[in-house]
């Protein structure tokens, strides 16, 4: 059965689909069958593998307001093993339409994701930087949460209403939601501040905080642009190779 994991933190800008887009990618190509499902209407994680859509039409925004099932809209990217449901703007107009339904908007997702998922290994749900009903429906359909934060100051601002929106929705919506890991992003070795933000990261999520470091790198802010993981675009630059490790760490933990 499928594990599924959200990638969320409210934060715009902390390398969420940078991480579950790269990540994906190198687990996939270790053989896992991994579905991406984009849950912002930016559409980022689906443009970052060549996904340029306009409107809703096949999307993750048919599967939402019930036209549609996964198996209908599911596309195949680039490399092997790697599956995506996409976004394009349109979903924000998903957010408006759940908020009208009376009984069960919080678990959409999940009841979808109920017959489609069985054919992978996991399924990582992109999240939009806020804390709306596609976040609570990602949170609500995963069995993990993986909170990537950048390495800088006031990391952890904003954190503890994140972390709470994560108690509220294990305590009334799905008991089995854990903190899978915290990914630090961006980090700049050689800063000052960065030692002292990291041990700020560990004091509160301790060995939740992987080792494997996600460095500032341009090569990781370029792939997208090309609509490439960064395992297509530069294997060889150190953002890639930090993302292939965390999928080895990634891995180990979830297999434990
Ligand atoms: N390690 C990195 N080094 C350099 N640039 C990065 C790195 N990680 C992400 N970026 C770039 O920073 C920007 C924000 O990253 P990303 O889109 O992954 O964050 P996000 O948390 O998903 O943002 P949003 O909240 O808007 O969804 C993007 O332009 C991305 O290419
Ligand atoms: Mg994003």
């Amino acid at each position: 059965m499928a594990k599924v994991i959200a990638f969320s933190n409210q934060k715009g800008g902390v390398g969420k689909t940078t991480t579950c887009v790269d990540l994906a990618a190198y687990i996939a190509a270790k053989g896992k069958k991994v579905l991406v499902v984009d849950m912002d209407p930016q559409g980022n994680a689906s443009s970052a593998a060549g996904f340029f859509e306009r409107t809703g039409k096949d999307s993750v925004y048919e599967v939402l307001t019930d036209e549609k099932s996964v198996k209908d809209v599911v596309k195949e990217s680039e490399i092997k093993n790697l599956f995506f449901l996409t976004s394009s703007k349109d979903l924000a107009g998903a957010e408006l339409e759940l908020a009208q339904v009376m009984i069960g908007r919080e678990r959409v997702l999940d009841e979808k994701l109920k017959e489609g998922k069985e054919e992978y290994d996991l399924v990582f749900i992109d999240c939009p930087p806020s804390l709306g009903l596609l976040t609570v429906n990602a949170l609500t359909a995963a069995d993990g949460v993986v909170v990537p934060i950048q390495c800088e100051y006031f990391a952890l601002e904003g954190l503890s209403q994140m972390m709470n929106t994560v108690k509220l929705v294990k305590k009334y919506l799905n008991p089995s939601l854990e903190v899978e890991g915290v990914v630090i992003t961006l980090y700049d070795g050689r800063a000052k501040l960065t030692k002292g933000v990291v041990e700020e990261i560990e004091k509160v999520f301790g060995d939740k905080v992987y080792q494997t470091r996600i460095p500032r790198n341009v090569r990781l802010a370029e792939a997208p642009s090309y609509g490439k993981p960064v395992s297509l675009y530069d294997p060889r630059c150190a953002g890639a190779q930090a993302y292939a490790a965390l999928a080895e760490e990634f891995l180990e933990r979830i297999e434990k």
